[in-house]
């Protein structure tokens, strides 16, 4: 077991991608903070989880735009379990246009959950991970962070910012033994990108190396190696789990 008994807190846990990390993390003997942006979706999936790894599980409603929303999850947490020992930062939202027809409301709203929600999350846990000298933060960015994407100006603005958030945190953090990593995946199969027809699906998986979408499990199983042991001398990596798609 990986991780018996570390606590973590995963945001945006109540499906997708987070929702498979916490399945990983359950595996592995953690016992977990879920959110959503509802507290029944966090429910649901908690219980869900519970059932299958018999683990510990609390569910927590979050808006990871808003600071208190972002301290009072930390502090559900610190109730529950007394520690955080893991946090991933993975909620995130897309609202595609191009930059010529895009709403400031639409780059003010991706920004403010993608970009400040993670500034929000680790702000929050910041003191407690101080105070136990020890922490893993783990940050979902996104290969368009790194390559641009045409209309995802808000999108990947985001994602960039988060890379560059996660190599400022791992040099301010690693004094107190807390590493700071990122996962940028490339397209996975899940609720984000099932707008694409099966043949939009087709054309964008023939330009990547592997010739497929991932699955949420194949980010899930990269996101347990940042933050067990196996990782111990890794801080302020981005990990590209995207089928060869940018090298
Ligand atoms: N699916 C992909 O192809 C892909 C690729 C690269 C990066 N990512 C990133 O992976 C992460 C997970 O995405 P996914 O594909 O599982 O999407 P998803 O839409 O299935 O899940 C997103 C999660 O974020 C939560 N969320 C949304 N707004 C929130 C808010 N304001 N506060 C708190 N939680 C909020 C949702 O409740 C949900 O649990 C995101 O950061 C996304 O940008 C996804």
């Amino acid at each position: 077991m990986k991780l018996k008994d570390k606590t973590a807190v995963i945001t945006g846990s109540s499906r997708g991608i987070g929702r498979a990390i916490a399945e990983v993390f359950a595996s592995e003997g953690a016992q977990l903070v879920i959110t959503g942006t509802s507290i029944k979706s966090a429910q649901k999936t908690a219980s869900e989880i519970v059932a299958k790894y018999n683990c510990k599980a609390v569910a927590v409603a979050l808006d990871v735009s808003k600071l208190g929303s972002c301290e009072a999850l930390v502090k559900a947490s610190l109730d529950n379990f007394s520690k955080i020992d893991i946090l991933v930062n993975n909620a995130g939202i897309t609202k595609d246009s191009l930059v010529f027809k895009i709403k400031e409301s639409e780059w003010d709203e991706v920004i403010a959950v993608n970009l400040k929600g993670v500034f929000n999350c680790i702000k929050a846990v910041s003191k407690p991970m101080f105070r136990q000298r020890h922490g893993r933060i783990l940050n979902i960015t996104s290969v368009v962070g790194q390559i641009g994407n045409v209309g995802q100006i808000n999108y990947s603005a985001s994602k960039g910012g988060i890379i560059a958030i996660t190599k400022t945190c791992a040099k301010e953090f690693a004094s107190r033994n807390i590493l700071v990593n990122a996962i940028a995946p490339g397209f996975i199969h899940t609720s984000m990108t099932d707008k694409f027809t099966e043949e939009q699906e087709r054309v964008m998986a023939s330009v990547i190396p592997l010739k497929r979408f991932g699955e949420t499990f194949d980010v899930a199983k990269a996101a347990l190696f940042l933050v067990c042991d196996d990782s111990s001398y890794i801080t302020g990596h981005i990990l590209s789990v995207n089928g060869g798609m940018y090298m």
